[in-house]
């Protein structure tokens, strides 16, 4: 198996009341982490580039190939989705032009109107390809790659009418924030989780998967959540292992310099904390 849409894993996993997780990468050593992680745990994964990642590694064609190629030289044999992580339109565009399997078309900055057409759009031009889409409607708080919310509620009528636009997952605002959340941070909202998710029936995604608490994520997902971001964990405990690495004067031992080495602790600290969100979720392996 190698690289496939997100369609039906993630509508398994809305059925199945699971969730699979949405990881992203920065590089080379990302990617193999990812994937090692998913491999090793024969679980499906969803590796993704937001448009600052991908500027950053050299555009959307090179990130594609990138984790072709690795998938590849690894022998992973787990479906692995290739996602664009809160696009605009053009930047959905060009990974539906380059072949991604799924592409996030993210207009909560547009009027509502405009956010509903543009979806319908990319929704037509990414299903030509048998390419899945992913919405958002309601902002999510905090920052991510220049991307920044508010964080607000999803508005039910607002969700119901970009469900019916046709994505095949829907990213829904409900108190979830991207990066470290604040001490007098409130929780998930269940409440509007709830009424989201007895209206809409396609899967739900949950940003900012990063320091929610395990019982929180446990109930979002047994109430519909079937994707799960998480980014700033795994940066977290990549520096926090390549910082330990020079803190013990690793560099000066034995060729210690030699970059494969410095970043070996860092890539394993990924790996180790992807496989236990994959835990976590509850993710099946694959038969
Ligand atoms: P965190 O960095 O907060 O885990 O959020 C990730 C995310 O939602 C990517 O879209």
């Amino acid at each position: 198996m190698s690289l496939v849409n997100g369609t039906e894993i993630f509508k398994a996993a809305r059925e199945g009341h699971y969730a699979v997780g949405a990881f992203n990468t920065n590089n080379l050593e990302w990617t193999r982490a990812i994937l090692g992680a998913a491999q090793e745990t024969n679980t499906p994964i969803l590796i993704q580039t937001s448009m600052g990642a991908a500027k950053y590694m050299g555009g959307y064609e090179l990130c594609k190939n990138l984790v072709e190629q690795t998938i590849k030289s690894m022998n992973i044999t787990v479906p692995v989705i290739m996602h664009l992580d809160h696009g605009n339109y053009e930047a959905a565009k060009e990974c539906i032009e380059v072949g991604y399997n799924s592409v996030m078309f993210d207009g909560h900055d547009l009027p509502f109107e405009e956010n509903l057409a543009k979806t319908k759009e990319i929704v037509a031009l990414a299903h030509a390809k048998g390419i899945s889409v992913e919405a958002e409607v309601g902002s999510i708080g905090g920052e991510e790659d220049g991307i920044v919310g508010a964080g607000e509620l999803a508005d039910v009528e607002e969700a119901k009418q970009l469900a019916a636009a046709g994505p095949d997952y829907l990213a829904v605002g409900i108190g979830n924030i991207h990066g470290v959340y604040p001490e007098n941070w409130q929780g998930l909202s269940f409440d509007r989780l709830e009424e989201l998710a007895a209206e809409i029936k396609i899967p739900l995604v949950l940003h900012g998967g990063s320091g929610i608490p395990k019982e929180q994520i446990l109930k979002a997902i047994d109430m519909g959540i079937a994707k799960v971001n998480v980014n700033t964990e795994q940066q977290i405990a990549w520096s926090k292992a390549v910082k330990a690495y020079y803190a013990a004067d690793k560099d000066e031992a034995e060729k210690g310099f030699d970059p494969r080495k410095v970043l070996a602790p860092g890539t394993k600290a990924i790996k180790d904390t992807v496989e236990s969100r994959i835990e976590w979720f509850g993710t099946p392996a694959v038969k």
